[in-house]
């Protein structure tokens, strides 16, 4: 059974379980990709990162692979490791692996951070992938149909993590963020591109996320990464699992 809260202008969405969770970002993704190809002729997403979508992904190849037009459906992504795409730490590899080679999505239609690229190279040639795939003149944000995005434990989300350069972002798609606490880089979607998304869904599962969801919707001093998002004329939507929700009343 599934509750909704509204804080913020966020939709809270609690469902029973990771399970449940994958289900409902399936069907989101699903009614989100007709209403975009109705509306606009294809659906431009960015998928998510880590471990929560692979579920999720997983769940969508087994329901919609013969029931959405793939061939007008395409793939960006919100944030990449900076590690070849067979590394088993790539977000493209988990989300072929997961979906993309279970559904007929057209191989040009996935649009993959060149991440074996330095990474300041990766997130430049990203940024012009973006542009020129969307026609968008200098200094025009695209408008992404849907975003997934995760939760880390810590408040970040895509790659934005505290304390990191890409917060205060404010002219560039996509940057190269150095994240002190994995001395790397992670290429990373900046703030305005997803408060200028139509719709944005944040995935959470699991007890070791619900202090971090506890404090998002309900304290006022909590300043995540994650409440930088706050789409502007665009729908938000946190599906949570009852267990990373387990600490709100
Ligand atoms: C990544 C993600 C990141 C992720 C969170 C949550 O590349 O890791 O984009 O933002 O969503 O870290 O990760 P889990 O789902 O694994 O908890």
């Amino acid at each position: 059974m599934a509750t909704a809260l509204t804080h913020r202008n966020a939709e809270l969405l609690i469902v029973e379980n990771a399970e449940a969770l994958y289900r409902t970002a399936a069907e989101e993704f699903s009614h989100a990709a007709e209403s975009a190809i109705a509306e606009r002729g294809r659906f431009c997403v960015a998928l998510s990162g880590g471990n929560t979508p692979k579920g999720a992904y997983a769940e969508l190849a087994a329901q919609k692979k013969d029931s959405l037009p793939w061939e007008k459906i395409y793939v960006f992504f919100g944030d990449e490791r900076h590690v070849p795409p067979e590394d088993s730490e790539s977000n493209y590899r988990m989300a072929r692996e997961s979906l993309l080679s279970k559904v007929p999505i057209p191989e040009e239609n996935v649009h993959r951070v060149l991440a074996e690229l330095p990474a300041p190279a990766a997130a430049v040639q990203y940024e012009m992938d973006i542009r020129s795939f969307l026609h968008l003149p200098g200094g025009v944000w695209p408008r992404f149909d849907l975003i997934f995005l995760g939760l880390g434990d810590d408040g970040h989300t895509a790659s934005l993590f505290p304390g990191s350069p890409a917060l205060a972002e404010s002219s560039r798609i996509v940057v190269a963020n150095f994240v002190e606490k994995f001395n790397g880089y992670r290429i990373t979607f900046t703030y305005p591109v997803l408060n200028h998304a139509d719709k944005v869904i944040f995935l959470v599962s699991g007890r070791s996320k619900a202090q971090v969801v506890k404090e998002i919707f309900t304290s006022r001093e909590a300043a995540y990464p994650a409440l930088g998002v706050r789409p502007e004329n665009g729908k938000l939507l946190w599906i949570a699992d009852k267990d990373a929700a387990s600490l709100l009343a």
